[in-house]
């Protein structure tokens, strides 16, 4: 303790290479499918061909006579092993309330309805197209305007979701001297996360072990206990890398389920690797949406009245939206403020998060409708953001924590070279070349969970940090042994985390942008709680690893919980349920807190063959205190990458008469590759917001798509004088009409 105290290294913040770099790119990090269990056997799902209607009979006799072929499951073998939960906006884990081979109903096209057993992969699937269905069939509403589709307005069929509004829209619109009025639409996406949507279940006695790539742990083991009816307890979720989620791995399918049950009934370890194309319908998509904008501003650009009505495809059964009139009807001062929310319900499976959620669709349509309003205006885009930016949110007037961003914009601005954009349309040429110049605002709500976590501390100087969070390529594990490392007084590489396994203290889901916030605050209190047992009253720092040697401690271990501001009373044993709501954003009573961004985006148009290409793209984001400012870049050009593709190539293509997606392969489901993307420039806008979390972190996953497609829209006007309202932005919506 009388030791001379070495100065922490700063851990936080500097660019700390991955810590499980190597573990990633030599093999051993280990994915759910990676794990070999002993004896296991082969799952391999048969999806229905049809969208609406039910199974009349099955004819199994081919498939059961392949040798090596174990059990078929179907609603007649399982009868109810699977009890139903609810869907999540009803208070349920589940992210889709059909039940897994529930009953001969068919709600969707790709619903599960067998999975055959065998002792190969090979067998199975080849036993899998031997299954014969007779289905009786009836017509499917596939979408928006379809036959049979059925409009509710959002609010009454989700108590949660009340509609922003506020002032007398009509009445400031129909007086506003400049307006704008349009519609525009995003069309379904599918994740398509490199690791596929593996289960393995293995029984011992009555414990289960699950290997499943999730996003949420601890909701895969409380829900799945629910559809068991047996203890959460008896239940363990391994989780420790995840080949991307993006989403599609927050909540709990219907596949897990389904081979829990096969393992227990063949009394062996089930293997399910379900293909690319099962994908499309194992888990949860980015619904379609359509969007009706009006915007009322005064002559020098000062909106007056502003109005965004969203429609979103959901399936029959559960009402999901996301609803981002939340934020969009936030982000400027307007004193008179209209919103609506319309879900259609079609025969669809349920749609669900796909990351930025909420942001994505509706800021493509808001984003859009500014830059209309700015050519109206004949004002400069980013003056249009300037004059109508303020630190309250206009629906309650509560101040934002931190609002950056007009920096945002002058950052990128710079260094984009806005200043020598001439605003004419198609008046910057390069040869055959129309060149464009376009801008956009990037906003996500800053929100948090409870999280829980166990830091030991030992005498030879190691550390180790214990959360079940999720490692989604995010790089938690690196801002984890960051953060410790700081508090702790320790190298990085003294720390060592582990992640993603239910037997450690809970964490929340990791979407929403909310884990590095949730946990590292929750670790740094650990940690803290360490450093002051081992201060007893002396002045910190004090060199806590010889303070614990002096004291013949063969470690020292403490667990902590923590709680955001604004979280209900009993998130934290929500949290140990799987079901802890991150809090923040628009939702708090008090405040409102955002991470914020702006986007330049350069395309060239090809005034001949209308190829459109992004040579170019500038972000600059301000979100709180940044853990590792080089994961952090990664993050945020992943985000404006897939913004590229969300605006330009992106698009599930729905066969309308049989509700079933056609383009179920990363062949012809289009994203961008190497030769789309040319030179992205991300800016770390400095910005310190003490209200979110001591620690300052908001969350940067979700915010660099956000303003991406709006952006793009928004060059390519400028380059061309047309205005392109419908992604994906192709060269064929150039072609049409000329
Ligand atoms: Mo978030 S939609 O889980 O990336």
């Amino acid at each position: 303790m009388t030791d001379a105290a070495p100065a922490p290294k700063a851990n936080m913040g500097q660019p700390v290479p991955r810590v499980d770099a190597r573990a990633k790119v030599t093999g051993s990090a280990m994915y759910a499918s990676d794990f070999a269990l002993p004896d296991v056997a082969y799952a391999y799902l048969v999806s229905s061909s049809i969208a609406k209607g039910r199974i009349r009979s099955f004819d199994l006799k081919q498939a059961r006579a392949l040798p090596g072929v174990l059990d078929i499951l179907t609603h007649e073998t399982i009868g109810d092993a699977i009890k139903p939960v609810k869907f999540f906006t009803n208070g349920g884990p589940a992210s889709n309330s059909v039940v897994p081979l529930g009953s001969e109903e068919i709600a969707y096209a790709g619903q599960t309805i067998a999975v055959v057993l065998a002792n190969s992969y090979e067998v199975a699937r080849d036993a899998a197209h031997r299954v014969v269905v007779d289905y009786a069939t009836d017509e499917p509403a596939a979408t928006f305007g379809s036959s049979g589709a059925v409009d509710q307005e959002l609010a009454t069929q989700n108590k949660k979701h009340d509609d922003p509004k506020v002032g007398d829209f009509a009445a400031a619109f129909a007086g506003a001297p400049v307006k704008v009025e349009t519609s525009y639409s995003t069309p379904t996406q599918h994740h398509n996360p490199i690791e596929l949507f593996a289960t393995q279940c293995s029984w011992n006695g009555p414990r289960l072990t699950v290997h499943e790539p999730s996003q949420n742990v601890y909701g895969i083991k409380n829900g799945l206990a629910a559809q068991l009816g047996i203890e959460p307890s008896l239940i363990r979720v391994v989780s420790p890398f995840i080949g991307g989620a993006f989403g599609s791995k927050g909540s709990l399918t219907q596949r897990t389920a389904i081979v829990a049950i096969a393992a227990r009934k063949l009394g062996r370890p089930v293997k399910l690797v379900p293909t690319r194309e099962q994908g499309f319908t194992v888990a949860t998509y980015r619904a379609e949406t359509r969007h009706a904008i009006k915007l009322g501003a005064t002559r020098d650009g000062k909106l007056q009245a502003l109005s965004h009505e969203g429609f979103e495809v959901t399936s029959r059964p559960d009402p999901y939206a996301v609803a981002g009139t939340d934020a969009s009807t936030r982000m400027y001062a307007c004193p008179n403020i209209a919103s609506n929310v319309t879900i259609v319900r079609a025969d669809r499976s349920t749609p669900g998060f796909m990351r930025a959620p909420a942001e994505t669709p509706y800021f493509f349509a808001l984003e859009s409708a500014m830059d209309e309003l700015a050519v109206a205006l004949a004002m400069d885009p980013i003056e249009l953001r300037r004059v109508n930016d303020t630190m309250k949110e206009p629906i309650k007037g509560l101040f934002f924590t931190s609002r950056t961003l007009m920096p945002c914009f002058d950052q990128a601005a710079e260094a984009f070279g806005w200043s020598k954009r001439t605003p004419q349309p198609s008046s910057m040429r390069d040869g055959d070349w129309l060149i464009g110049w376009g801008c956009a605002t990037s906003a996500y709500p800053t929100q948090m969970a409870p999280a829980a976590a166990r830091v030991s501390l030992f005498p030879d100087g190691t550390a180790r940090v214990e959360t079940a969070s999720h490692e989604i390529g995010t790089g938690i594990y690196t801002v984890t042994a960051q953060t410790a490392a700081e508090r702790l007084g320790l190298p990085v590489e003294k720390v060592s985390v582990l992640l993603g396994d239910t037997r450690l203290p809970p964490a929340p889901v990791s979407g929403g942008s909310i884990s590095t916030a949730s946990v590292c605050s929750v670790v740094a209190q650990a940690c803290d709680a360490i450093r002051s047992r081992l201060s007893n009253g002396a002045t910190p720092p004090v060199d806590l690893v010889s303070a614990l040697r002096d004291r013949g401690l063969g470690a020292m271990e403490e667990y902590a919980e923590w709680v955001p501001h604004g979280a209900p009373k009993n998130a934290m044993q929500m949290l140990y349920k799987g079901a802890a709501q991150p809090t923040g954003g628009a939702k708090l009573t008090d405040r409102i807190q955002f991470a914020f961004g702006a986007q330049f985006v350069e395309v060239r148009v090809n005034a001949l063959t209308r190829e459109i290409r992004v040579p170019r793209i500038v972000g600059a984001f301000a979100a709180g205190r940044i853990m590792n400012t080089r994961t952090a870049r990664s993050q945020y050009m992943g985000g404006m990458i897939w913004g590229i593709g969300s605006a330009l190539h992106e698009q599930t293509e729905i066969d309308q008469k049989a509700a079933r997606y056609v383009n179920t392969n990363l062949a012809d489901y289009m994203v961008p590759v190497n030769a789309d993307v040319i030179d992205v420039q991300v800016i770390l806008v400095a910005e310190e917001d003490k209200l979110v979390n001591p620690l300052g972190i908001k969350g940067i996953g979700e915010i660099g798509i956000v303003g991406t497609s709006a952006a793009v829209a928004n060059a390519i006007y400028h380059a061309t004088g047309r205005r392109l309202r419908d992604l994906p932005l192709r060269i064929d919506s150039l072609v049409a009409g000329v």
